[in-house]
C-alpha cells in the first residue's frame, strides 16, 4: 500500500530512487514520482501509471545526491499525475504512505492561513502543516514532533526541507519504514527489497522515533534525545527481488515453495518431536482459539481451524480482521488469539492485535516479514520462512502459513496425547517428503484447464470441510489475477440458491481430498454436471471413483491430512496463474490491488 524510498549519499540519487521504486512497485502502481535536489533546488517529476512511465520522463544524468520517491496505491483522489507524490508546499516536499484521517479539518485550518492546495489527497496537508509549523518554530526536529501531535491516522513519511540541503527526515506511525545503512550513504524505504541492491543493513524505525539521514543517521525519540539502535543484517540476497528467468514473480514464487517448506519446517523437525515442542509456544492452557487474518491469511486460518479442531480437539473461530476489530469479542484467559499475516503490517490485523492486548488476551503471530509491527507486538511470533514475496497474489507465504498451522495442530494433538508418538513421528517424516511432492505437482501441465476457463466470465469452486477452505483460496487466486468472477461455495450449500447460476458451460472446479465425505461432494458435483457445468476435478489418489463426470482431472498423491492442504493448493495456484497468463493479464500487479494493505 504505497511504497516510499529516500536516498542521501554520493551516488546518482535518481538511479537509486528508481531502483528502490521498482523493488517496491508491488505495494502500489497507480502512479509514481520522485523529488531530488539539483543545483540547489528541488525538482519533482511524476507520472500516472506504472513506474516505467516515470522512468521515461527522467533525465538520469542529472546531478543529484539526495531525494525521495513514491509509488502510489490511491486512497484519496484519482490515480492521476497531480495526485501522485511527492507533494510540495512552501519549503517542504514529502512522500507519504498511510491515511491522514483528520486531513479535512487540517486542510481547512491551513486554507484559513492562506495555504493553497492542488490535489485531492489527504497527504498534501502534511507538506502544508510542516511549512506552517516551520515558519513559526524554525527548528525541523521540533516541527516534526509537533506534526506528529497534529496528525491522526497512519503514516510513513519522507520529508525534505529546502533549508537543509542534504538531509531527509523520516517518521512513521502504524505504517512500515526502515532506514537502510550504507557506507557514507543512507536510505529510507517501506521495505527491505528497495535497498538490497546497495546494502543489506537496516534499522526499523519505531513509531515514537524520528530519523535524520544524510551520510550519517541520527535517530531521536519524541523528547529529541538521540536513540542508539543496532543495525539488522538482512539474511538473503538480491535474487529475491529479481525474476531469475521466470516470466512472473508469481511463477517464480510458486516454484520456490519446496524450498520454503524446507526452511519453514526445519527448526521444528530437525530433532524429531523434541524440537517440535521446543519451538512452539506452550498451548497447554488454552481451550479456545480465535484466528484472525485478511485475504489469503484468513483462508489459511480456515485450514488451521479444520486441522486444530480435528486433531487437537480445541474449538477454533476464524475471523476476517476488518470484522473482528469491531465485533464483540468473547474471550477469557484460556483463549489464544492467533494473528496471521505475510507482511505483518496489515492495518486491520494489527488493530485486532492491539484490541485483544488491551483485553489482556495472549497472542501468537504467524508472520513472514521479520521485525514487522505484528511480529514485534505479539506476545509470541512464529516466522514463516517464505522470504520476500513480490507478487501481489500470495502463494509461497500462504503455503508457509498453512504449514505452520498444521504443525501447531500436530504439536497440540501430540501433547494432549490425541496423537500417538508413532503417528506423530510418521507425520513429521511426511513433512520431509512434502517438497518433492510439491515439485512434481508444480511441473504438471495445467494449460488445458486454463484454456477451458480463460474466456469465461465466471467460475465456481466447491468442496466440503478442509476442501472448502482450499476452494476459497483457489477462487481468490483466480479472481484476483484473471478478473474472472469466481465464487467458492461449500459443495452441499450450492443447491440453496446459487445452483440457479449453473448453465451449459459454467466452469466448476471441485476439490475432493477428504475420503470421509468424498461421496457427498461427488453427488454435489453430479448435480451441477447434470445442469451443464464443465467440471475440473482436483482429487486425491485415495478417492475411489471412475470420475466419468469430470471434464478435466488433476489427481494428487494421497498423503496424510497434515500435509494434504499444501499438496492440493498447488494445482489451484497454477490454474489461476495459467488462466491469467492466457488472458494476458498483468499477473504480478493485478489492477486495484496492493500487496501490503496498511490502511483500514
Ligand atoms: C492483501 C494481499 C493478499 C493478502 C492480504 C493480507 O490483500 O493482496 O494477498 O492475503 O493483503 O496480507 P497480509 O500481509 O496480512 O498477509
Amino acid at each position: 500500500m504505497c511504497g516510499i524510498v529516500g536516498y542521501s549519499g554520493n551516488k546518482n540519487a535518481i538511479n537509486v530512487l528508481l531502483d528502490g521504486l521498482k523493488a517496491l512497485e508491488y505495494r502500489g502502481y497507480d502512479s509514481a514520482g520522485i523529488a531530488y535536489r539539483t543545483c540547489n533546488r528541488i525538482e519533482i517529476i511524476k507520472a500516472s501509471g506504472k513506474i516505467v512511465n516515470l522512468e521515461k520522463k527522467l533525465k538520469k544524468n542529472t546531478n543529484s545526491n539526495m531525494g525521495i520517491g513514491h509509488t502510489r496505491w490511491a486512497t484519496h483522489g484519482k490515480p492521476n499525475e497531480t495526485n501522485s507524490h511527492p507533494h510540495r508546499i512552501g519549503k517542504f516536499t514529502i512522500v507519504h504512505n498511510g491515511i491522514i484521517e483528520n486531513y479535512e479539518s487540517l486542510k481547512k485550518l491551513l486554507i484559513q492561513n492562506g495555504y493553497k492546495f492542488k490535489t485531492e489527497t489527504d497527504s498534501e496537508v502534511i507538506a502544508g502543516l510542516l511549512d506552517k509549523l516551520y515558519s513559526e518554530k524554525n527548528d525541523i526536529l521540533k516541527v516534526i514532533v509537533e506534526l506528529k501531535k497534529l496528525l491522526i491516522g497512519s503514516y510513513a513519511l519522507g520529508i525534505i526541507c529546502d533549508d537543509i540541503p542534504d538531509k531527509i527526515y523520516a517518521v512513521r506511525k502504524d505504517s512500515p519504514l526502515i532506514i537502510g545503512i550504507g557506507d557514507n550513504e543512507n536510505f529510507i524505504a517501506s521495505d527491505v527489497p528497495a535497498i538490497l541492491k546497495y546494502t543489506n543493513k537496516y534499522m526499523i524505525l519505531d513509531d515514537s522515533e524520528i530519523a535524520e539521514i544524510n551520510d550519517k543517521v541520527n535517530i531521536y525519540n519524541d523528547k529529541l534525545d538521540i536513540v542508539f539502535k543496532e543495525a539488522i543484517t538482512f539474511e538473503g540476497n538480491l535474487e529475491v527481488a529479481e525474476k531469475n528467468g521466470y516470466e512472473h514473480f508469481m511463477l517464480k514464487e510458486i516454484h520456490e515453495q519446496p524450498e520454503v517448506i524446507k526452511n519453514t519446517v526445519s527448526p521444528f523437525l530437525k530433532n524429531g518431536l523434541e524440537s517440535l515442542n521446543d519451538n512452539m509456544p506452550d498451548f497447554g492452557k488454552y481451550n479456545k482459539i480465535d484466528i484472525i487474518g485478511c485475504g489469503s491469511a484468513y483462508h489459511a486460518g480456515l485450514i488451521g481451524k479444520s486441522l486444530i479442531e480435528k486433531y487437537a480437539d480445541i474449538p477454533v473461530n476464524v475471523y476476517v480482521a476488518s470484522e473482528y476489530r469491531y465485533k464483540k469479542i468473547f474471550t477469557d484467559e484460556q483463549t489464544l488469539v492467533i494473528l496471521i499475516s505475510q507482511s505483518g503490517e496489515t492495518a486491520d490485523t494489527l488493530a485486532c492485535l492491539r484490541k485483544v492486548h488491551e483485553m489482556g488476551i495472549n497472542t501468537l503471530a504467524i508472520v513472514n516479514v521479520v521485525g514487522s509491527s505484528l511480529a514485534r507486538e505479539a506476545d509470541k511470533t512464529i516466522y514463516t520462512k517464505a522470504g520476500p514475496e513480490i507478487s501481489v497474489a500470495t502463494t509461497k507465504a500462504y503455503l508457509a502459513q498453512i504449514t505452520i498451522l498444521s504443525l501447531i495442530a500436530l504439536a497440540i494433538g501430540y501433547n494432549k496425547k490425541l496423537i500417538s508418538e508413532k503417528k506423530a513421528l510418521e507425520i513429521i517424516d511426511s513433512y520431509e517428503k512434502l517438497p518433492s511432492i510439491i515439485e512434481k505437482l508444480t511441473c504438471y501441465d495445467y494449460k488445458n484447464i486454463a484454456k477451458a476457463l480463460y474466456k469465461k466470465n465466471n467460475c465456481f469452486y466447491i468442496g466440503r470441510g478442509i476442501d472448502y477452505a482450499l476452494s476459497m483460496e483457489g477462487s481468490l487466486k483466480l479472481k484476483e489475477i484473471s478478473y474472472i468472477t469466481s465464487v467458492a461455495y461449500p459443495a452441499g450449500e450450492l443447491k440453496h440458491g446459487t445452483i440457479s447460476l449453473i448453465e451449459d458451460g459454467t466452469n466448476v472446479i471441485a476439490i475432493v481430498t477428504d475420503k470421509n465425505i468424498a461421496d457427498k461432494t461427488i453427488s454435489n458435483i453430479k448435480e451441477v454436471k447434470s445442469r451443464g457445468a464443465v467440471i475440473t476435478l482436483i482429487v486425491a489418489d485415495k478417492i475411489d471413483d471412475d470420475f466419468d463426470f469430470a471434464d478435466y482431472k488433476v489427481v494428487t498423491p494421497s498423503v496424510n491430512d497434515f500435509i494434504s492442504p499444501m499438496v492440493n493448493a498447488i494445482p489451484l495456484q497454477l490454474i489461476g496463474y495459467m488462466t491469467a497468463k492466457l488472458k494476458g493479464c498483468d499477473i504480478d500487479k493485478p489492477k486495484n490491488l496492493a500487496k501490503s494493505v496498511t490502511v483500514e
